[in-house]
């Protein structure tokens, strides 16, 4: 019998009243058939408030790699809740956590510690700008940098308004954005080096940085094709721009030194957030001294209430602790477990004729449903992504899988956590046979 969700209705209902539009951010309306209410979760496990059971691969949106409700982190937080909740001031805790990640990721060689990845974005960007005494920002379609002004620039423009493959136009997705935000953006496709060379030569002397999601994993889940992450560095050391490498999903995810040691380059600023606090508000710049210096000096101003705060500086010990323990079996493990749940998915929509084509490292990989007529193989770029991925025929199967206890990200992304067992994919797989045979029925 497929879920039923008959209390988180009531709720999402009662919230109307009084949370705007009843959700607190955005994009959590997507999910179909109502945004649902959570009970508890454990492990890779998520209980809501019908009782439903789900083997979770959305793991809140990738922050929960250590599983939901680890009790050692619990420990962690409620002792420092004890001890007091926020000072506003220096902790001993915070140096050892700045120095765990001086000694996991070798660009680390300065830290700074914010609560959300779209606030280290910001100071990322000013950094880079005050640094080079330049205003532009190179960034590439389909990258998400947090959901500030700057951050969206160039995320997701319509098709009808993509400019051409030579200039991609820079439109913000909200409204209510400094119009002159726009003018501090370069737009470029990503995974082409050649176009990207041409890019910046158009502005050459004019941009401080460019930002980028190694592996991008906010459009499909697009491996950089060789050579990309190559240009960027060869045109950053070339022009003095900042490469500003965004790892709030790759970060630990990939092992502790993050997609920079997986992939092997070495970025002046790195984004870190999500996986760095396990689900508590945390989020840490960090990079080479020399492009702190602005910071350093008191020129660029870095600030707030909550930075460096000790519950979310207790949770992040213990999460950084964990992912030294495991060292780089972590991500070998979470790629095979990963890789087993792609192929798994693979065989099943085949053997009831759907088109859907997993894609990506395994530890995060996205399950495009290709539109009719479309071309197989590897997805490339955002154009690509949105030429051959039907996203209301994924939303279809996506809502199927959920009503038999399996979630994924409403957008088509599945994350394995390090609370995933063997057991637990096999399990997924059953379930997700069960909702691909109902969604062949429809
Ligand atoms: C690559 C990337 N950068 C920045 C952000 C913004 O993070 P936050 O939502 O913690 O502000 C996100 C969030 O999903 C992200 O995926």
């Amino acid at each position: 019998m497929p879920y039923q969700f008959q209390k988180s209705h009531e709720l999402f209902q009662r919230a109307q009243s009084s949370i705007a539009a009843g959700v607190n951010s955005g994009i959590r309306k997507m999910e179909v058939p109502v945004p649902l209410y959570f009970d508890h979760g454990k492990g890779c496990r998520l209980f809501d408030v019908d009782g439903n059971e789900y083997i979770d691969f959305q793991i809140g949106q990738g922050a929960i790699l250590y599983g939901h409700a680890p009790a050692g982190m619990a420990d962690a937080i409620a002792a420092q809740a004890k001890k007091g909740t926020h000072w506003a001031a220096q902790s001993e805790l915070e140096i050892e956590v700045a120095e765990r990640l001086q000694k996991m990721i070798p660009s680390a060689e300065r830290v700074r510690f914010n609560n959300s990845a779209t606030e280290v974005v910001l100071t990322a960007l000013r950094l880079a700008r005050s640094h080079t005494g330049r205003k532009l920002v190179l960034k590439f379609e389909g990258h998400y940098h947090g959901w500030a002004d700057e951050g969206l620039v160039g995320f997701a423009p319509p098709p009808d308004k993509w400019g051409s493959e030579d200039e991609p136009t820079r439109l913000h997705p909200s409204q209510g954005v400094i119009p002159e935000v726009l003018d501090q953006f370069v737009v470029a496709r990503w995974n082409d080096p050649d176009h990207l060379r041409r890019r910046v030569d158009q502005f050459r002397g004019q941009i401080a940085a460019i930002i980028f999601e190694p592996v991008l994993c906010n459009t499909g889940c697009i491996p950089p094709v060789p050579g990309m992450i190559e240009t960027i560095r060869e045109l950053c050391n070339r022009d003095n721009m900042l490469m500003i490498s965004d790892e709030t999903i790759c970060g630990f995810r990939f092992g502790p030194g993050g997609a920079q040691e997986f992939l092997g380059f070495s970025p002046d600023l790195t984004i870190l957030g999500k996986a760095i606090g396990g689900g508590v508000p945390f989020a840490a710049l960090v990079g080479k001294e020399k492009s702190f210096a602005k910071i350093i000096s008191g020129e660029v101003v870095h600030a707030g209430t909550l930075n460096a705060n000790p519950l979310c500086l207790a949770a992040a010990k213990w999460c950084l602790d964990e992912v030294i323990v495991r060292g780089q079996s972590h991500p070998a493990e979470c790629i095979r477990l990963g890789n087993k749940m792609m192929a798994g998915l693979k065989a099943l929509a085949d053997s009831c004729s759907i088109p859907l084509q997993p894609q990506g490292p395994g530890l995060v990989f996205h399950t495009a449903m290709l539109k009719e007529g479309a071309a197989t193989g590897p997805i490339k770029d955002y154009r690509d992504y949105v030429q051959r991925h039907d996203a209301p025929r994924w939303a279809k199967l996506r809502r199927c899988l959920l009503e038999e206890g399996v979630r994924a990200i409403e957008r088509g992304l599945w994350f394995v956590s390090l609370a995933h067992s063997e057991a637990d994919i096999d399990e997924a797989l059953v379930r997700a046979e069960r909702a691909f045979a109902r969604f062949a029925e429809a």
